[in-house]
């Protein structure tokens, strides 16, 4: 029996490493370093601001942020009348009313954002056959964030190489798998222009976009890395005080 144990442990040792090596295959995704990553990282207001006037202006036209209320971008240093007035923007369905129809009112902060199609199919028939998913929880769903919701935008290239078919309707993309994606490249410079007079590049839009994205899904990132860190101070204090503590009541014993 204790002759299986080693060959065992190795065999399992080495079926761990083969699939830990398996789920770095796919593409080499971008890295582009985000304020929002590490202990102490934060995300940056402006970067957060600029990344919502990106979804806003760009990618609401196809997808949803079903999981974000209008109200909740006073996070993000939205104003009242910012927030009411964007909500106000888009009509949504409500009802019944005392006669028993639904009705058609403008948006209220207390809304989430309101989507751009009524439903999947309508979403689906208007962009070649594939809904634009959700985007909420994208930064979290897919494999790399972040970086690869950044390395898909900045994946996009007009020409496909010779043994790769794109259908028509579809668009290549190094990072998408299979490489055809239905979406047509959404950003490019200068598609947004910023207020706080940042240059519009591909990549600074990109970059701003994600950071939004990231604190759709992750909104409670500062604080929980802030409270990560009192807890840390707290600990290291009260570690202290308890060494303190036991040399006093040990003085006389050695
Ligand atoms: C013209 C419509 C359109 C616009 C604008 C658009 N998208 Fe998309 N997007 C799509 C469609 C359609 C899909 C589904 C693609 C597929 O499954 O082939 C998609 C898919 C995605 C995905 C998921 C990819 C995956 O791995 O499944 C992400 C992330 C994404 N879009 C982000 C964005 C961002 C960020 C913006 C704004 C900068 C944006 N999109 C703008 C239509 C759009």
């Amino acid at each position: 029996m204790r002759k299986l144990i080693l060959p065992l442990l190795a065999a399992a040792f080495l079926a761990g490493a083969g699939s830990a090596a398996r789920a770095h295959e796919g593409p080499e995704l971008l890295h582009p370093g985000f304020s929002f990553e590490g202990v102490m990282g934060r995300y940056d207001p402006a970067a957060l601001k600029r990344g919502f006037q990106v979804f806003h202006e760009v990618c609401s036209n196809c997808h949803s942020l079903n999981r974000v209320a209008y109200r909740s971008l006073a996070a993000i240093g939205l104003t009242p009348a910012q927030i009411k007035s964007l909500a106000a923007e888009r009509e949504i369905q409500d009802g019944p009313n005392d006669e028993g129809q639904m009705f058609m009112r403008p948006g209220r902060p207390s809304d989430a954002y309101i989507p751009p199609f009524p439903n999947k199919q309508a979403a689906a028939a208007a962009n070649g056959g594939a809904a634009p998913p959700d985007l909420s929880l994208m930064a979290k769903a897919r494999k790399g964030g972040p970086n690869y919701i950044y390395s898909l935008m900045l994946g996009f290239e007009d020409t496909p190489p010779a043994d790769v078919k794109i259908p028509d309707g579809k668009f290549y993309n190094t990072v998408f798998p299979g490489h055809a994606i239905s979406m047509p490249p959404p950003i490019q410079d200068d598609v947004v222009t910023y207020a706080d007079g940042t240059k519009a590049t591909k990549e600074q839009i990109t970059r701003d976009v994600v950071t939004f994205l990231n604190w759709a899904a992750e909104p409670e990132l500062d604080e929980r890395k802030s409270l990560g860190l009192e807890v840390l101070a707290f600990l290291a204090v009260l570690t202290a005080l308890l060494y303190a503590l036991k040399r006093q009541i040990w003085k006389d014993v050695h």
